[in-house]
């Protein structure tokens, strides 16, 4: 395929993935100068992007220790491309793919969370067999209703189960405070941040007293980081989103830009109103709500998707054939469906980057 690198953004095909440079710097800058000289420090989601340039971009900003992936075949891509220090926030179970983990944690250092011994057991008698010792996070719950053991007396058994435990090693706890990160009110949020993680540090404060050293804390988004990452006694902040934005979460944290669109092409006028355009469910993530017109973010524009049509109404005098830039309700979920992201700056494209981490069901 000829190299698009150098071409007007006009000339791609399309839908294409873009990536506005100077934005996307500008998210890095800003979000690495939040965490300067602070105790917390980043482990930026890679689940937003799913691309290791973009990752070593993230390290590279400073104030970062670190990547944190959902899966296990996120954390290989990781550790393949050189990242060397991995924690993948969730749980990894079943003998294949505990058999890998073992194996990658000989190549780097890998993390993962756990809230049952039985994923203990396994993960250990893995390690025992690969010779390589897996970081473990107890993740804990904090209001979210997703994984983890509850706060005190069940984290503290399970630290009991993984201290001295040959193969696994100790490292903290991990305690996502997913259910807030959309509270739209900012005071609000902050105080019920604030509130959830009590426990959390407290149930650390608990294991230390009993003995087990806790090195971190792991948690965080891009619409808490500056709440999370300022409470005693969390130290790894996983904010993701905040390299691309997306709509939904520029109303949460307007300090960042929304680098991230899908070109598309003006397919059919049928209507002096209505404007279709080549890309549809199939191109756009679209969890948070349909996509919004790059320049007219807060018109009364609505568009409506199917599979690969996407249809505005009230939309401009978009002549036949032209380009729109969209922006997605949901960043995360949009790049996982391209292999590629077209970087681009004053219009022209500078880097074509690959989502090597998308398309990974494991
Ligand atoms: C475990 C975990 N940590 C952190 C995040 C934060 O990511 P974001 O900043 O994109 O909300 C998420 C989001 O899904 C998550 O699942």
């Amino acid at each position: 395929m000829a190299s698009v690198i150098g071409s007007a953004i006009e000339e791609l095909d399309t839908p294409a993935l873009l990536l506005d440079k100077a934005a996307f710097e500008r998210n890095l800058g800003r979000m690495a100068g939040f965490f300067a000289g602070r105790r917390a420090q980043l482990r930026p989601h890679f689940k937003n992007h799913k691309c290791t340039e973009l990752a070593k971009r993230q390290l590279a900003a400073g104030s970062a220790v670190g990547i944190t992936c959902a899966k296990l075949g996120e954390a290989e891509v990781l550790v393949e491309a050189g990242i060397d220090d991995v924690l993948i926030a969730n749980q990894v179970m079943g003998p294949a793919k505990v058999d890998r983990l073992a194996a990658l944690a000989r190549r780097a250092k890998v993390r993962v969370a756990v809230d049952h011994a039985d994923q203990v057991e396994g993960i250990a008698r893995a390690a025992e067999r690969a010779g390589s010792t897996v970081g473990l996070l107890i993740e804990v719950e904090i209001g979210m209703g997703r994984c983890g053991v509850m706060p005190g007396e069940p984290a503290l058994e399970l630290a009991r189960c993984i201290v001295g435990r040959p193969g696994v090693r100790f490292d903290g706890l991990q305690a996502y405070e997913g259910h807030l990160v959309a509270v739209k009110d900012r005071a609000e949020r902050e105080r019920r941040v604030w509130e959830a993680f009590a426990p959390a540090v407290a149930t650390r404060r608990a294991i230390e007293a009993a003995g087990m050293p806790v090195a971190v804390i792991s948690g965080g988004s891009t619409s808490t980081y500056a709440i999370t990452g300022q409470i005693d006694g969390i130290e790894e902040i996983q904010a993701g989103t905040y390299p691309t934005m997306d709509w939904m979460y520029r109303e949460l944290a307007p300090e960042f830009e929304i680098a991230l669109s899908v070109l598309a092409r003006v397919i059919s006028r049928p209507a002096a109103d209505r404007a279709v355009l080549d890309v549809g469910l199939k191109g756009l993530g679209h969890e948070f709500g349909p996509p919004k017109a790059k320049g007219h973010l807060d018109a009364d524009m609505p568009f409506h998707l199917s599979e690969e049509h996407c249809t505005g109404r009230s939309v401009p005098d978009w002549p036949l054939g032209s380009l729109v830039e969209l922006v997605p309700s949901h960043s995360c979920t949009t790049c996982n469906l391209y292999r590629q992201i077209h970087v681009h700056e004053r219009g022209r494209v500078v880097d074509v980057w690959p989502h090597e981490g998308s398309g990974r069901p494991l």
